[in-house]
């Protein structure tokens, strides 16, 4: 296989950084770039024995530039490998970009990468286009090759007042009757965002099949990285809107967010019809999610743990490690109730180590023996002592400079997440709530620590809030507070390193 050189030299660069950057500068259990600039999940699939996640990468620099694909392994969705760059930005129709996308097992035993080439074109009046079309690439595992015949899909299977500018993102899968299917996003005519859907009998030659679903102007603009799937009785789209607003009657925070449509599909018609909308995710970073069809049955969900907006502006203090950008836990996804619910996947519990469990009755504040420490999976169950309680809080991640909370205030039934004394020193964000499930007073939070997150599980995955922090490492404590009166328990166990 011929390497060139673009992609010669991001392996050559990311080789010699990879050894240079010690494994105390990373999380434990989440992927983050070789070095240099993450952004999203692409190419989440299983292959030979093992999970195979790729990511939007800029190896040179912390900020995004000419895409390429990194790559890693894992198989425990936990633990990833680093494998040489998959692909760079080398060839006339993906030469602005190697952008978002998806790969499959083709019945040959290859792996074929879907993804978006991006093109820019001069002109007649000396002005530069940009033309995004999906371009297929197919390897072993570790070495891949674009395609002769690429792009596969482009302006021309557009339906009419599709953007050939802004059209991305494709997400592939494959039918029980071995034909192929995939999501892309675009632009239509009304400067909005829709989810294409197309067919395939070879995964390699496409046809336009429908429009699944279109922002219409109401949920946010371009709607990126466009996920399709069946669950538990539901047709879901995951879909992560561009410059969304906050509106008082919805959990939306402005900018990019990221939501999933619940529905029902009729394939024979090819139509999806919408039932709900809700967010994905409520933390501070979260974006571009996607999933897998994991062997056993799973639907497993990762996504980008940052936000576009956080990123515009350096961020990070002095002393952060040389890499950008980190993948969520991957979480096991189920519809209870119409709602999504997103858990841990289970994997995590063998990197459980040093249980501490209490139950106790607390008022006021109070820290517990042995519940401490960074890198954890805690759960924190409350219900109403004799007196109830109007609010509870968990500091973490605290010491005499630095600590997070997360307060649960029971009028309400939303849950606040403070991040403001968590070690950033740029003017973005560092706060949201949601609203939870109003249950007398009764709520389970199950927390993940990393070095440089903090994602909360509410009551059994009802809501997620995922977030980034800075904080020291030596900033270990953890305390709960509540102005009344509430039976606490916690069971708390390290993560193995
Ligand atoms: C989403 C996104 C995708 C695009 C990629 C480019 O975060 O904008 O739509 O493919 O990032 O890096």
């Amino acid at each position: 296989m011929n390497l060139s050189h673009t992609l010669q030299k991001a392996r050559a660069y990311e080789s010699h950084s990879l050894a240079a950057i010690p494994e105390t500068q990373r999380p434990v259990y989440h992927l983050t770039p070789a070095v240099g600039w993450m952004n999203d999940p692409n190419g989440f699939s299983w292959y030979q024995g093992k999970y195979h996640l790729f990511y939007q990468y800029y190896p040179y620099d912390l900020r995004w530039g000419p895409m390429h694909w990194g790559h890693a392994v894992s198989t425990d969705l936990l633990h990833w490998e680093h494998l040489p760059c998959a692909m760079a930005p080398d060839t006339s129709y993906d030469g602005a970009g190697c952008f978002s996308g998806s790969a499959i097992t083709m019945p040959d035993g290859r792996h074929m990468l879907m993804y978006t080439g991006v093109a820019r074109k001069e002109q007649p009046d000396g002005s530069w286009k940009e033309f995004q079309t999906q371009c297929l690439a197919f390897g072993d595992g570790e070495n891949y090759e674009k395609y002769a015949g690429n792009p596969v899909l482009d302006a021309r299977h557009l339906p009419e007042g599709g953007s050939p500018a802004d059209f991305r993102d494709p997400k592939i899968w494959q039918e029980e009757d071995g034909s192929y299917r995939c999501v892309a996003a675009n632009r239509p005519a009304d400067g909005g965002g829709s989810v294409l859907l197309f067919r395939s009998e070879d995964g390699i030659h496409w046809d336009f099949e429908t429009t699944l679903d279109q922002s219409r102007n109401q949920l946010g603009g371009m709607w990126e990285c466009p996920d399709f799937f069946l669950l538990d009785g539901k047709a879901l789209i995951l879909t992560s809107p561009m410059n969304m607003c906050a509106t008082k009657d919805t959990d939306f925070h402005n900018g990019n967010g990221n939501i999933y449509l619940t529905g029902s599909f009729d394939a024979v018609k090819g139509q999806f019809i919408r039932e709900s909308v809700a967010v994905i995710d409520h933390g501070l970073e979260f974006y571009a999610p996607q999933t897998l069809l994991a062997p056993d049955g799973r639907r497993i969900m990762t996504a980008w743990m940052q936000s576009w907006d956080s990123c515009t502006t350096p961020v990070r203090p002095a002393g952060a490690p040389p890499w950008l950008g980190q993948m969520v836990t991957p979480r096991e996804l189920s519809i209870k109730d119409g709602k999504l619910i997103q858990t841990p996947v289970r994997e995590l519990a063998n990197a459980h180590t040093g249980r501490v469990a209490h139950s106790v009755a607390l008022s006021g504040e109070a820290q517990l023996p042995g519940v401490e420490g960074r890198i954890l999976d805690m759960t924190v169950s409350v219900k109403p002592g004799t007196n109830g309680y109007d609010t509870f809080s968990i500091f973490l991640a605290a010491d005499g400079q630095y600590e997070t909370v997360i307060r649960y205030h029971r009028a309400s039934s939303t849950l606040s997440l403070d991040r403001t004394y968590s070690g950033f020193c740029r003017d973005v964000p560092h706060q949201r709530q949601c609203a939870v499930r109003d249950a007398e007073g009764q709520l389970t939070l199950r927390i993940l620590l990393d070095r440089y997150s903090l994602e909360i599980f509410v009551n059994g995955g009802e809501q997620t809030l995922t977030n980034v922090l800075y904080t020291p490492e030596t900033a270990e404590g953890i305390r709960f507070a509540c102005d009344g009166q509430v039976q606490l328990d916690v069971e708390k166990y390290t993560l193995a390193r």
